[in-house]
């Protein structure tokens, strides 16, 4: 019996309009390590990765999605990354709790952001978790990464916060410390991942959700290629993930390659920037 690649023509994929918030790189720079990406050593343009930025910046709006801004604070120079900032589902607000003391200021900025920007329902978590990082909002089901940021307990917080369900995914791998370094929703209720970045149970978990998920290689994993953000057609990828821009071409999907690369120099690509703010 020879098995014939389903072929799905793009039209069966359709766009939803998102809106996203972001953050200019203004203060961007690689001063402290606390994923291993990041090299003090080496450090980071922010000139060139507000050039990088903008252009993301661009590829949403030219897809009809809705860009909102938060002013970046100096001293924070993780801020540009924006989805570790809130999970925001059904219009409620799940604060971050950040793990590293360099970045903490952040989720109370992003916490008055939302306030002022009509986000009524924003709770102050308990425990530590990093937004969108390790929470990935599907139509029926909240994926959670922990391991190495967000802590179990904050999974069973948000779930109850929001009202969803929320199914927890363990990361073992530092180099996909975050769960959206590992993993993306396509929309429709599917995924792509890297089943390296995950416990052997989890492993077990993902392939009984999502038998029809698309994997991903290491070599496009290494690349941050899972750091993507699809609208149910489109996909902002980083470009250098060749192989699985081909695989999504080839399951009809319509990826938008993006460079990303002086941001990736502190472990963030084009999810990492990007939170979506449901209604
Ligand atoms: N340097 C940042 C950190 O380690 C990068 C965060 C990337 N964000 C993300 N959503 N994966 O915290």
């Amino acid at each position: 019996m020879s098995v014939m690649p389903v072929m799905e023509p793009s039209t069966a994929r359709t766009a939803l309009r998102r809106h996203f918030l972001m953050c200019r790189p203004e203060h961007f720079a690689v001063t402290y390590a606390i994923n291993p990406w990041m090299d003090p050593a080496r450090g980071a343009d922010a000139g060139k990765a507000v050039e990088q930025w903008e252009a993301l910046r661009a590829a949403y709006l030219a897809l009809g999605h809705e860009v909102s801004l938060i002013d970046p604070i100096e001293g924070l120079p993780d801020m540009v990354f924006a989805a570790n900032g809130a999970l925001v589902v059904g219009g409620r607000a799940y604060g971050a709790r950040f793990t590293h003391a360099e970045r903490q200021a952040e989720g109370p900025a992003y916490a008055a952001w939302l306030k002022e920007n009509g986000f009524a329902e924003v709770l102050e978590p308990q425990h530590t978790n990093e937004g969108e990082g390790d929470f990935l909002t599907l139509d029926h089901v909240i994926l959670a990464g922990t391991g190495f940021r967000t802590d179990l307990a904050a999974h069973q917080e948000a779930q109850e916060f929001l009202g969803r369900p929320v199914v927890t995914l363990r990361l073992v791998d530092p180099r996909f410390y975050h769960l959206d370094t590992a993993l993306f929703p396509l929309g429709g209720g599917n995924v792509a991942y890297f089943p390296g970045a995950f416990s052997s149970g989890s492993r077990a978990v993902l392939e009984r959700l999502f038998p029809e998920a698309i994997l991903a290689s290491e070599a496009d994993a290494a690349v941050l290629g899972l750091n993507a953000v699809c609208d149910g057609r489109n996909v902002v990828i980083n470009a250098e993930a060749t192989e699985l821009i081909g695989t999504l071409k080839d399951r009809g999907y319509e990826p938008l390659p993006v460079d990303l690369s002086e941001l990736r120099k502190a472990g963030g690509g084009p999810k990492c920037c990007t939170l979506e703010l449901r209604a």
